[in-house]
């Protein structure tokens, strides 16, 4: 490709949420877009791939709250987690940031200053529930209560399962999932943006712009652009966790505002990183922008983002790629049928070329929902990949070991050519996001490749040379021999590798293999035009093995698993809150815990002692006749003393007995809590004994 038609091309996958593990469903997406990249790349064209944490919302909140750390602290872990997940399965991009970034902070404010110049914002009274212990405002999906219209119970905040839409406010008896406690209505102010004065512009873009689908275009002219554009609500009242309007102080963007943004962030962060310059990315409209997102964010990248992009002087996408779901064995994806697999959990099992492979065999231009059943994914692995592709070189590339490929390329019938004449046909494929074409044209290849090796047999032809060998034929015919086994081996390898890199953008595995078999690299689409000669051979390794079929079985077994223990974790609803106030303690020692003479005792006295805010007296007894007195600061938090007496505690023995003034403490029981009412006592379980000791 010449330079002059080199195009630039920034391409974005959706910013996954920082609240959740990486699992197949998202791949489908993610899987899609790198072997695009990929392909891109490999033209030649100066394409690059953004991606990034989505990291704001209650959601995040309530997750680091859970977790006793701070939303900061989530996010960074989930942003690990998230890169060794796409890096296990390929996914290259050219940067993967986090919304919660200061460039992506600047561009939220960009954009904002331009929505306001538009005299788009306007501000409304907002009725939303409100969790007065949690002393946070409630998301639609935070609220359980009775349906207003069925009257079924346990329904969420806003539909219900007899089909209903209403508004978490009419809920009959609500109920806040974070605290359990009833919710009360409250008022605030949001900013909204005010889409409909937009309208016009959406029409037109949708209807002309040629970034859509068709069905997706159908789709929004019929569900919105019908009707009048609903002011979109992009703010929330503190306590949020995002960014703060710089104008509208106590307010916050909503994460779906920032979230979009997130890819000019991801973009500035890598300009900075660079030095590449943001502008030329983002508003040369020289530069082609393609957005993949799955079919759940349609409206929000097709009317919201537009929108906002128009506005704020940015380039609008060239095209939006939008997909369907993933469904596992003809289902939705289910927790208890251990389908919900994690791309961790893949990883632990199977090869990821079997998955990119899969999807991408899958994969068309149309909004459909993609199967992956496992049958199916276990023949198409074995016979398209193992069977027809890896074949072709697994059983020729040890002919070739000792003589290299042929100086000249030889007469293959027009073999090479005629699969070198397919490039165009199988790019455009690829550029159209019709992968199931693609692969159905490249297998073509290899089956003709396939055919070739068998009309040619180089087995027979090795075992022929070794019988001339050994009947002492004359040396130029054993040389003869010798020339048509090279031939045809270099006629099968350089047929693999043009079909290795007509699929290096789905398996670049095989394509660094194939790097490493014949030591030459892949690094253009053009390579598939041009046989090559003379290079030496190396050892061939395995490239790509058949299903393990057992590992799919435990594979799914393992995400049963690991759904019964989340499901256990959630099932308490512990808040972190605790743990964070007071971290663990530094690690000690067994010895360090010995010194602690921990003993159960029985309270045989309590009272309080008059004259100190805090104290109770309290005489414990060891058994046999051995007691302690004890002072404890537990008066607010044990107000009737007499319900102590006879209970077994716990309590330090050994502690240095203390002259305190109202008398001698000579130990210290075990006690949790902040203080004051909320301070608990630490009790033995039934069975056991005063006088025993805590080890
Ligand atoms: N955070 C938002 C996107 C913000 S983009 C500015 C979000 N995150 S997500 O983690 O829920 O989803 C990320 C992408 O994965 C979305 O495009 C979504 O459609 C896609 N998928 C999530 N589950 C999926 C399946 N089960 N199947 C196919 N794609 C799915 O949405
Ligand atoms: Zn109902």
């Amino acid at each position: 490709m010449s330079q002059q038609n080199k195009r630039r091309i920034l391409v974005t996958s959706a910013l996954p949420y920082a609240n959740g593990d990486i699992h197949l469903g998202h791949l489908v997406e993610y899987l899609q877009t790198d072997i695009w990249v990929r392909f891109q790349k490999l033209r030649g064209n100066d394409c690059r791939y953004f991606c990034a944490d989505d990291t704001h919302g209650t959601a995040i909140t309530i997750s680091a709250k859970k977790k006793g750390i701070t939303e900061e602290e989530f996010i960074a872990g989930v942003h690990k987690a998230h890169t060794a997940d796409f890096a296990g399965f390929g996914v290259a991009f050219d940067h993967y940031g986090s919304t919660n970034a200061p460039q992506a902070r600047g561009a939220c404010e960009e954009i904002w200053r331009a929505i306001r110049a538009a005299g788009l914002v306007i501000e409304k009274e907002v009725q939303q529930l409100y969790d007065t212990e949690a002393k946070t405002f409630l998301a639609d999906r935070f609220v359980k209560g009775t349906c207003p219209v069925c009257g079924r119970p346990d329904q969420y905040g806003d539909n219900c399962q007899c089909g209903a839409v209403y508004s978490p406010a009419d809920l009959v008896d609500p109920i806040s999932t974070l605290s359990g406690t009833k919710p009360e209505l409250r008022s605030a102010t949001h900013l909204f943006v005010d889409l409909e004065k937009l309208h016009r512009f959406l029409d037109e873009w949708v209807a002309g712009s040629g970034a859509l689908q068709d069905e997706v275009a159908h789709y929004l002219q019929g569900q919105f652009l019908s009707d009048e554009l609903r002011p979109w609500d992009i703010s929330r009242p503190a306590p949020y966790f995002g960014f703060e309007i710089p104008d509208s102080p106590g307010n916050y963007w909503y994460v779906w505002y920032d979230a979009p943004i997130g890819y000019i962030g991801s973009t500035r962060q890598w300009c900075d990183l660079t030095g590449e310059d943001a502008d030329a990315w983002w508003k040369d409209p020289a530069t082609e922008i393609h957005h993949f997102i799955g079919k759940d964010i349609t409206y929000f990248h097709t009317l919201f983002w537009p929108a906002m992009l128009k506005t704020a002087g940015f380039n609008l996408p060239t095209k939006v790629h939008i997909h369907g779901f993933l469904t596992v064995n003809g289902e939705k994806m289910s927790k208890s049928r251990g389908t919900f697999i994690k791309a961790r959990t893949y990883l632990d099992h199977l090869d990821p070329s079997y998955l990119r492979y899969f999807f991408a065999s899958k994969t068309s231009r149309r909004v459909e929902d993609l199967d992956l059943d496992f049958d199916e994914f276990e023949t198409k692995i074995n016979a398209d990949l193992v069977g027809n592709i890896v074949n072709i070189a697994s059983r020729t590339a040890k002919f070739a070991r000792d003589t290299g490929l042929a100086e000249t390329y030889p007469d293959d019938g027009g073999r090479f050519a005629a699969a070198a004449s397919k490039a165009d046909e199988i790019a455009d494929a690829y550029e159209t996001r019709d992968f199931t074409k693609a692969i159905r044209l490249i297998l073509e290849c290899g089956y003709a490749a396939n055919k070739f090796i068998e009309q040619n047999a180089p087995w027979t032809m090795k075992k022929e040379i070794t019988a001339l060998e050994k009947a002492g034929a004359p040396a130029e015919e054993i040389a003869a021999a010798r020339a048509r086994l090279q031939d045809s081996v270099s006629v099968a390898l350089n047929l693999f590798r043009q079909i290795v890199v007509y699929l290096s953008p789905v398996l670049p595995d095989l394509a660094a293999k194939t790097e490493e078999l014949l030591g030459e690299k892949i690094a253009s689409w053009e390579d598939a035009q041009k046989p090559l000669t003379g290079t030496a051979v190396a050892e061939y390794k395995y490239m790509m093995t058949r299903v393990p079929k057992e590992e799919i079985a435990k594979m799914i077994e393992e995400t049963k698993a690991e759904t019964a223990a989340e499901s256990n974790a959630d099932r308490w609803n512990d808040s972190g809150d605790p743990l964070q106030a007071e971290p663990l303690a530094e690690t000690c020692t067994i010895d360090d815990f010995l010194k602690i003479d921990l003993r159960v005792g029985r309270i045989i006295e309590a009272e309080q002692v008059k004259e100190a805010r805090k104290l109770l007296k309290l005489k414990i007894s060891l058994g046999g006749g051995q007691t302690r007195q004890v002072f404890a600061g537990i008066k607010a938090a044990y107000k009737d003393p007499e319900k102590l007496i006879g209970r077994l505690i716990i309590f330090i023995a050994n502690l240095q007995p203390r002259q305190m003034k109202f008398g001698l403490s000579e130990g210290m029981v075990v006690a949790s809590g902040p203080g004051g009412e909320e301070v608990f006592l630490t009790f033995p379980d039934e069975g056991a004994k005063p006088g025993q000791r805590l080890h």
